[in-house]
């Protein structure tokens, strides 16, 4: 067996194959991730950071860009900011709670205030006390205010980034996920149903991989494959857009396949004769609320997946929390104006994702049990064949084609 090479004796090269090899440092490289950080999550991209019916007029919430908290406000007016949650004195966190209601946001260290714009309104002590002390005579409030970042909306989706040079958000995200995000979130008020929240042991890639990747679908999630929700022979979609940046992928649930066997589903070890739902509303429509029959999702770099399984929709934030760990925060959501059947739908398959999901509870435990691995053997190479070569779409779930194109995308980006 080849001796793991140390560490810092490790060529920080790509392998000659290209992109059907991963170098396994990349998982957990310090030096990486930092460049990652900048070049993505602080750099020329759009990041999602919420959901518009999560904030009241007057209200708050808290998000991520990157590693960085922020604020995402909505004015009386209505008026959606995005600024760091950072005060501008000495740093501190100015809000941990997640959401609420605020005429101004109090920092609580030396109380400096700050309106729901990020403009730093007044702090105690200004001219000192007694006739001693306090700020310069010539502090000027108006250049210490809240780091403030650019802020775009598509439906009820909110947008934030750092880069002056970014294109538009319709831009970046193009026709294709313009498409398949109004088809959830701009043509009806959106409504919030709830959150599920966990940590992932794993570099964000881990996770990255994992969402563009059907062929682990049927195979790892038993769920899946013994109640027939995804068909290795039904209709399937990999898609990668923009050169590997975003992606989509689709798929059409066929209830009358439900039950086949087929030689594909032949190979499938996860199906399993020993479960059985007594529940069948999980994993029906009751409701085909957009009438296409179309089930499926997509990636925008490089922060969420937005997922609809039947009346279940729902948006997985990936927030990065150092090399080796990420969070992921799952939002669900529905329409304002939906009836009592519907909502009760959408809490009930809210169970099919999430931590504990049923067709997802295995992705976070397969991750945090590879992460040490990947950290043991950095020299190591991932193999990201399946599907052949090639990074252009296809029609099958038996493909890593998807994954191949992210690393396309993300070499170009880092150089490497
Ligand atoms: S750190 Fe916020 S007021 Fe001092
Ligand atoms: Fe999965």
């Amino acid at each position: 067996m080849p001796q793991s090479k140390q560490d810092k004796n490790i060529e920080r090269s790509w392998p000659k194959e290209g992109v059907i090899r991963v170098p396994a440092w990349i998982y957990s490289d310090p030096d990486i991730y930092a460049r990652e950080l900048e070049t993505f999550h602080y750099g020329d991209t759009w990041n999602y950071v919420g959901l518009d019916c999560e904030i009241e007029p007057g209200g708050y919430k808290r998000s991520w860009v990157g590693e960085r908290p922020v604020l995402v406000t909505r004015t009386e007016d209505g008026e959606i900011h995005v600024m760091e949650n950072r005060c501008a004195h000495r740093g501190a966190m100015l809000c941990w709670k997640n959401s609420g209601k605020a005429k101004d946001i109090t920092c609580p260290y030396h109380h400096w205030a700050y309106n729901l714009g990020g403009d730093l309104m007044g702090l105690p002590f200004l001219r000192g006390a007694g006739g001693k002390g306090g700020m310069p005579r010539d502090f000027d409030k108006s250049k210490h205010g809240l780091t403030k970042l650019r802020v775009a909306r598509r439906g009820g989706s909110i947008w934030a980034t750092y880069s002056d040079d970014v294109p538009p958000l319709d831009d970046y995200l193009g026709p294709e996920i313009l498409e398949r995000l109004d088809r959830l979130v701009s043509r009806r008020p959106l409504r919030l149903v709830g959150y599920s929240r966990q940590i992932v042991d794993s570099n964000w890639k881990l996770y990255w991989e994992n969402s563009r990747d059907p062929y682990h679908a049927t195979l790892m999630h038993p769920f899946l494959s013994t109640f027939g929700i995804l068909r290795t022979d039904g209709d399937y979609d990999s898609v990668p857009l923009q050169e590997g940046r975003h992606e989509y992928t689709f798929s059409r649930y066929n209830p009358e396949l439900r039950n086949s066997t087929s030689e594909a589903s032949r190979q499938i070890k996860s199906i399993r004769s020993d479960l059985e739902m007594r529940d069948k509303e999980v994993v029906n429509s009751v409701v085909d609320e957009f009438q296409d029959g179309m089930m499926g999702a997509f990636q925008v770099f490089p922060t969420i997946l937005v997922q609809q399984y039947f009346n279940c929709l729902v948006i997985r934030h990936i927030i990065l929390k150092g090399p080796g760990k990420h969070e992921l925060t799952w939002t669900y959501f529905g329409y304002a104006d939906d009836d009592e059947q519907v909502r009760e739908l959408r809490l009930k398959q809210s169970n099919l994702v999430g931590p504990a999901g049923f067709v997802s509870l295995e992705d976070s435990e397969m991750l945090a049990l590879m992460q040490p691995v990947v950290e043991s053997r950095p020299d190591a190479e991932q193999v990201i064949e399946m599907g052949g070569h090639g990074t252009e779409a296809q029609s099958t779930m038996m493909t890593e084609n998807l994954i191949r194109a992210f690393y396309d995308f993300y070499r170009r980006e880092m150089g490497l």
